[in-house]
């Protein structure tokens, strides 16, 4: 890949027509519309037309993941990018899956042992990140930022979570009309996510689209004298 490059014909369509779940107030909206992935569909999230639009180890590389890494996989669900990372980071390294579910995390649970994964802890969280390791080596939010109901809120506390060698991906899609992927309402643009991620401290290291749908933006602490911002 190139320093820049679109992984083409990729994208996930797991949450094509989200039947989600949690409470959330649409604005203007008379219902609660729901902002959580459905547990009961959880296989749509490792269908093998997935891995062809969201090619794991691929996207996992290209963000920098390493043998010995620490890996954070924020609403791992069944670990469609936990197992891979797991194989990634290897023996000498730590997969940290953790997500607000318990069936993901117990369906995870039951995938690592069939596979032998033992690099896996598995970890429940609240809603905000309490509990959230620190100072691991890369935090991944993968279709995870548009379900959060404080997404300002999580990114401020993972930078006060992260230390100087941490970056943070996060992958999610644009906002904008596009086949697959949840309601525009939840969905945070690019332009909207560099924002934040600065105005918290973060200095943007890497941005590229994994497929026509999604962006991928990468991240570190902003250092003192450091630009606010590299990548495209
Ligand atoms: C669309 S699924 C994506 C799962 C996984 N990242 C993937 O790409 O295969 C979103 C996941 O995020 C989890 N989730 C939502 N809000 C969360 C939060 N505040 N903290 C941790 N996990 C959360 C959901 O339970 C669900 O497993």
């Amino acid at each position: 890949m190139g320093s820049n490059p679109t992984l083409s014909a990729i994208s996930a369509e797991a949450v094509s027509s989200p039947r989600s779940r949690g409470p959330l107030r649409k604005e203007g909206c008379e219902k609660d519309v729901s902002l959580k992935f459905d547990p009961a569909r959880r296989d749509r999230l490792r269908h093998p037309r997935r891995s062809r639009r969201l090619p794991p180890f691929k996207i996992l590389r290209r963000l920098g993941l390493r043998r010995g890494d620490t890996f954070v996989d924020i609403g791992c669900g069944p670990g469609f990018f936990s197992l891979p990372a797991s194989r990634i980071v290897g023996e000498g390294g730590k997969v940290v899956a953790v997500d607000v579910s318990t069936e993901m995390l117990t369906d995870l649970k039951a995938g690592a042992a069939a596979e032998g994964a033992s690099n896996i802890v598995f970890k429940q969280v609240g809603e905000n990140g309490a509990g959230l390791p620190a100072n691991a080596g890369l935090y991944f939010l993968c279709q995870v930022l548009h379900e959060l109901e404080d997404k300002r809120g999580y990114l401020a506390g993972l930078r006060r979570r992260m230390g100087p060698e941490s970056r943070l991906a996060v992958l999610d899609y644009h906002r904008r009309r596009t086949k697959h992927g949840p309601p525009l309402f939840q969905r945070v643009s690019l332009s909207r996510l560099r924002g934040w991620l600065q105005e918290f401290g973060f200095r943007v290291v890497d941005v590229f689209d994994v497929n026509a749908e999604e962006y991928a933006v990468v991240s570190r602490i902003a250092g003192k004298g450091g630009k606010a911002s590299e990548g495209a």
